[in-house]
């Protein structure tokens, strides 16, 4: 893994960019990525948004999304999507999984066909205070592709903070697997403020265990790590 302490959002952010403008370069603007969603990679896409960057011969995949809200919710990934880079970039292909299709195996199979059809060059992730990595609660196997979630109670009370209640939190998430992300080629993590040190901490220098899903990481061989200096506090090796 290589860690690289940044000053704040920004600064991380520009790292991601000058990453993705390399990788346009080296792929002739014909890649792969992966994109997530959350507060974490907001300053990527405001950078993305008025950079020079094209993506209209790239294509996107979205790690997860809500089960059961259409892509209009103001709380649903699509529309965060659509909101934060879409509406600034468009790429060849754009796919997320269909929250709104309630049949699971048909979802997830799909999704798995495409993403093997356009392998992910990089991968960006936040990581949950949980240690999650998607919607990849504690406990998800290592070897598993895109499936549906039960969210857990933490995941549940920690993103109820975007809704009006608690209540109104989905329940379930469609979200890449754990062995789905491993299979990118690079994956960026990207973690700030001193809620996530834990998290980072157990990522980094923990043993890799299915009780922390992030700590499988530490077996990708190209993985970086983008953090502020509060998320890294727990780290032993800095
Ligand atoms: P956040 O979420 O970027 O909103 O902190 C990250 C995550 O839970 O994976």
């Amino acid at each position: 893994m290589k860690i690289e302490i940044v000053h704040d959002q920004q600064q991380g952010a520009q790292l991601v960019v000058e990453e993705f403008q390399t990788l346009l370069a080296r792929r002739s603007g014909a890649a792969t990525f992966g994109l997530a969603t959350g507060d974490t990679p907001l300053a990527v896409y405001q950078q993305l948004a008025v950079s020079p960057l094209d993506f209209s011969t790239s294509t996107s995949f979205n790690l997860d999304e809500y089960v059961g809200i259409t892509p209009t919710n103001l709380q649903s990934y699509h529309y965060y999507m659509n909101k934060n880079l879409f509406k600034y970039k468009q790429f060849a292909n754009s796919y997320l999984l269909d929250g709104q299709n309630p049949d699971q195996q048909t979802v997830c199979e799909n999704y798995e066909k495409l993403i093997a059809q356009h392998p992910i060059d990089v991968q960006l992730l936040g990581i949950g205070r949980n240690g999650h990595i998607g919607f990849n609660e504690p406990g998800t196997s290592f070897e598993s592709r895109t499936h549906r979630v039960k969210l857990s109670e933490t995941t549940i009370q920690s993103n109820s903070r975007f809704f009006d209640d608690q209540n109104q939190v989905p329940r379930y998430a469609y979200s890449m697997g754990i062995g789905t992300i491993m299979a990118a080629r690079k994956i960026i993590l990207m973690a700030y403020g001193a809620n996530k040190a834990a998290a980072v901490a157990k990522m980094v220098n923990g043993p890799v265990s299915v009780a922390v899903p992030a700590s499988v990481l530490q077996r990708h061989p190209q993985v970086e790590v983008i953090l502020d200096e509060p998320a890294s506090t727990g780290l032993s090796v800095k």
